[in-house]
């Protein structure tokens, strides 16, 4: 790892594993039949223009460095996959809608400023815990997201196609232009804080709330602009900044996209402003750890339960070589009783040895389990408890809970039991639309940014933590 880095030095990692006789898909990634193919691929995609800008990236590391020094707050959610075929502008606006609502209910409930961060224009491909899947006596490929291979049981569908790539590549062009339009065209301007609700929470509680919030944001709206502060005077207003990012997975892709920035030569993966690890493949010796240590985007990086304090140090040492603020986020995923058990040394570690980081809390990959009808389903509770959990142990260790990472839709699905609507199990199929894990819907999503902006308003002003205790 101490070796020099290159765009494509992880590839000699995977080179040496495989010469060693681990299979290949120990690392997450298809074999794919043709690879004259993948190169041609590969080249089409080297000579296309970038989807966002160094320029960019570093904003984003600028806002996320204030998280990690305690001044601000990072929402990041959305798909647990894209599709090809949910590819539609109603579910991107949605989605960007449901951030749009959770984040002014944290900003203005708390205080405190909000990174918002998609998991969109670039999450389709998946890491899977078995290479094949068994079907009434037929082996096939696991389906590893839209990026990789196709979901039906077919052995068409199953092979690894690359030119997958190409059609990513656009759909996260199109969703990407899209999100701009919604975040600086006007849709983000906060005179319509009121319009941003969705119709299907309506007559809700947490509507309720959302709309006594609005009254509050448009009174004092009303205010400023009697004091001159229109939104041509301040466009922070009518505009607003929202990144993206996904799991850096599928390396001859994010490859692909790595470009070097004239501005300052470094080096920048240009298919996301942040890119993260997953809990799977973040071996510090192995190639995704290597792939994203010389990129210059923010990261992060999954912890799981199995994360021993030396491990999570490696990481930092190898990821965030020079200790700056903003450049690395560890995102925790444990679910409620193994975080309260394993977190308190994973702080006291990185408090020991000084490292700047931002604390995110997933809590969403240590809670999903199968419902007796068979729907992979979450409880809102345990979502809840983790969140809860995250906050207290923060707090006890005087480091700040800085993020919330979340597998989220503005859709009104029914994925997950419970929230305010009290979706239960037999309602699992009502909705169930997810291609992958099952997601928050707006009303659970808002729900849990309210209990969010409680917990933040009271760590901001050093009060204890009222429903954030552990087991409250
Ligand atoms: C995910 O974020 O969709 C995911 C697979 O998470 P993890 O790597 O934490 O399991
Ligand atoms: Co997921």
């Amino acid at each position: 790892m101490s070796g020099k880095w290159t765009p494509e030095s992880w590839r000699s990692i995977v080179h040496s594993a495989v010469e060693a006789g681990w299979p290949f898909e120990t690392f997450q990634m298809p074999t794919y039949p043709d690879p004259q193919k993948l190169q041609a691929v590969e080249d089409s995609l080297r000579g296309l223009p970038p989807l966002v800008f160094a320029g960019e990236a570093r904003r984003l590391r600028s806002a996320l460095a204030e998280v990690a020094e305690g001044r601000a707050f990072m929402l990041q959610g959305g798909d647990c996959a894209e599709s090809f075929s949910e590819f539609r502008a109603d579910s991107i606006r949605d989605t960007f809608r449901v951030i749009l609502q959770m984040a002014i209910v944290l900003t203005f409930g708390a205080s405190c400023p909000v990174v918002k961060v998609g998991r969109m224009a670039g999450q389709f491909a998946k890491p899977r815990s078995a290479a094949t899947e068994m079907q009434d006596g037929q082996e096939l490929p696991s389906y590893r997201g839209d990026m990789i291979n196709g979901p039906d049981f077919t052995l068409q569908d199953r092979t690894p196609d690359p030119q997958r790539m190409m059609q990513v590549y656009n759909q996260s062009a199109a969703t990407l232009n899209l999100l701009r339009a919604f975040a600086e065209g006007g849709y983000a301007d906060l005179h319509k804080v009121h319009q941003w609700t969705l119709g299907f929470v309506n007559g809700s509680d947490q509507a309720a709330r959302y709309q006594e919030m609005a009254d509050r944001i448009q009174e004092a709206l009303c205010f400023m602009d009697a004091c001159g502060l229109t939104g041509e005077r301040v466009p922070q207003l009518r505009k607003t900044d929202f990144y993206t990012s996904h799991e850096a997975l599928l390396l001859p892709y994010e490859q692909a996209l790595t470009r070097v920035d004239s501005t300052t030569g470094d080096w920048y993966c240009c298919s996301a402003h942040l890119l993260w690890i997953g809990e799977r493949t973040r071996d510090p010796e192995g190639p995704h750890v290597e792939f994203l240590r010389g990129v210059q985007n923010p990261v992060a990086v999954k912890v799981g339960p199995g994360t021993t304090p030396d491990v999570l140090l490696r990481l930092c040492d190898i990821l965030n070589p020079a200790n700056e603020a903003g450049r690395l986020t560890l995102i925790t995923r444990m679910g409620a009783e193994a975080l309260g058990a394993r977190l308190p040394a994973l702080i006291r570690a990185v408090q020991r040895e000084g490292r700047k980081v931002v604390w995110s809390c997933d809590p969403m990959h240590a809670n999903t389990h199968k419902a007796a009808n068979g729907y992979k389903t979450r409880c809102f509770d345990r979502i809840l408890a983790e969140v809860r959990t995250f906050f207290a142990v923060h707090r006890a260790e005087g480091s700040h809970a800085g993020a919330l990472h979340l597998e989220l839709t503005g859709r009104d699905v029914t994925e997950c039991i419970g929230g305010s609507q009290a979706i239960t199990e037999a309602r699992l199929g009502d909705a169930y639309h997810t291609f992958c894990d099952p997601r928050l819907n707006a009303a659970q999503s808002l729900d849990l940014a309210f209990l969010v902006a409680q917990a933040l308003k009271e760590e901001r002003r050093g009060q204890p933590l009222s429903g954030f205790a552990v087991g409250a």
